[in-house]
């Protein structure tokens, strides 16, 4: 593992520049939460950085105050969006839903940004798009190629933007989920849109929505490749800022609430939908534009942690077998962040093969193939990836009929006992 290049504190607000930035969420010194340990590094000492959030008084972004280097982030990004089958479903209802929405035309050029292994890009191509992903992780771009997915393996940038137009033509679509957040020159990325993009083109992109994070404490979403936690009205005032208007907004519950927003270029005909006036006025008139909400969400974390630990150390005495599904980054925040380590946790199942065999990184928890829910059956399974609880309780059947339980914890812990006894 190289060390991270240069790290950057935040010295203003990233969308509207002002100093006014209330610091209300500290993690202290974090490991990353999307970077696993072979076994001989887990006695070389691993990085860790601060994690702490800011609400910015003047726009309403939350954000880190600190930028790890994107280079040394997405070096060896292990995350595959494929792996779950609830985002392949989101995905085939992302190109449904667009082709009718914004009358896309066959043959229509698409390009997503971080297009990952090429899930939501297949689903275009299958519906008889012409779609090209960029994607900066150089092994991920590649087994997209593989798949014959056309992949540009680059970050996304005004050169990149200028390749597109040159290679392949103008997009007519320019879609990214789960990017903008990952995003520190925010100005600099839509203006590479803005160039890319047909006059008469769409921007959509989808981003966990901050009024989830507060309402269902997703404080386990907070790491150090999210820099930003949007709101809709700081991403209006960016995206007016680089020549963009929105015209749509709305909710998903992909990643426990997100928001699809659909933006064109300033000039363009579209007429912006009632959605984008009503999310506004509903951000301001329940407090998400002052600070108090956000101060008050950090006691309600420390409850939280507490409950969990209690109730871990509780059935550890009782001499239960506790293991875990979902090697997520959210789940990674969770244990480091609740002090939860291998005395408690035995092993963590993950169905990504990059990540078996591995060890989360802080707590050294190792990480093993579903195999290991028959081999060494705990009592209890502790569900990190939350987001996919439901997935993962019905691939997991035989467990629970075998007497298995689990654990939810978050938004409220919730205990799942089996019906069949234990
Ligand atoms: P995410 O919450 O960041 O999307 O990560 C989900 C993690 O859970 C990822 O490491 C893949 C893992 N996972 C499985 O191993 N099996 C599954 O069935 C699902 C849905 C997720």
């Amino acid at each position: 593992m190289t060390t991270p290049a240069a790290d950057k504190k935040l010295e203003s607000c990233r969308i509207c520049k002002s100093k006014n930035l209330i610091p209300y969420f500290d993690f202290k010194e974090m490991p990353l939460a999307n970077r696993n340990l072979s076994l001989p590094e887990l006695s070389s000492g691993e990085p860790k950085f601060p994690l702490q959030l800011l609400f910015c008084k003047d726009c309403g972004l939350s954000q880190l105050s600190m930028v790890v280097s994107a280079q040394f982030l997405y070096e060896e990004y292990p995350y595959r969006s494929s792996i779950s089958q609830t985002f392949q479903k989101h995905c085939k209802e992302i190109v449904e839903n667009l082709t009718h929405k914004l009358a896309l035309k066959p043959n229509s050029l698409i390009v997503e940004i971080a297009s990952n292994d090429g899930c939501l890009l297949s689903k275009f191509i299958q519906a008889g798009f012409q779609a090209i992903g960029v994607e900066p992780s150089r092994v991920i771009a590649d087994e997209a190629t593989a798949k014959g997915l056309p992949t540009l393996c680059r970050f996304w940038g005004k050169s990149t933007a200028l390749q597109i137009q040159r290679e392949f033509g103008t997009p007519q679509l320019i879609i990214g989920t789960n990017v903008l957040a990952h995003v520190d020159n925010l100005n600099a990325f839509l203006d590479a849109v803005n160039t890319a993009l047909a006059a008469d083109g769409y921007f959509v992109f989808e981003v966990p929505y901050m009024v989830n994070y507060i309402e269902t404490l997703e404080f386990d979403t907070t790491y150090h490749e999210h820099l930003s936690y949007f709101l809709l009205s700081p991403l209006k005032h960016i995206l007016e800022s680089a020549g963009f208007r929105i015209i749509d907004v709305e909710k998903l519950n992909i990643h426990c609430g997100s928001i699809r927003v659909i933006a064109c270029k300033k000039d363009a005909a579209p007429v912006a939908s009632k959605n984008v006036d009503a999310f506004l006025a509903m951000e301001k008139s329940q407090g998400f534009l002052k600070e108090d909400i956000y101060l008050g969400f950090v006691s309600r974390i420390e409850r939280l942690r507490e409950d969990l630990r209690k109730l871990l150390s509780s059935l550890k005495q009782g001499s239960k077998r506790i293991a875990a599904y979902g090697a997520s980054a959210k789940g990674n925040v969770l244990l480091n962040y609740c002090g939860i380590n291998q005395e408690t946790i035995d092993y963590i199942i993950d169905d990504t093969p990059l990540k078996q065999n591995k060890f989360q990184s802080g707590t050294h928890i190792p990480i093993v193939d579903k195999s290991y829910l028959v081999k060494a059956r705990p009592d209890y399974l502790l569900i990190l990836a939350r987001n996919f609880s439901e997935e993962i309780i019905s691939k997991t059947s035989e467990y629970q009929q075998a007497g298995g339980h689990y654990i939810i914890p978050l938004p409220d812990i919730k205990v799942i006992e089996s019906p069949y006894g234990s």
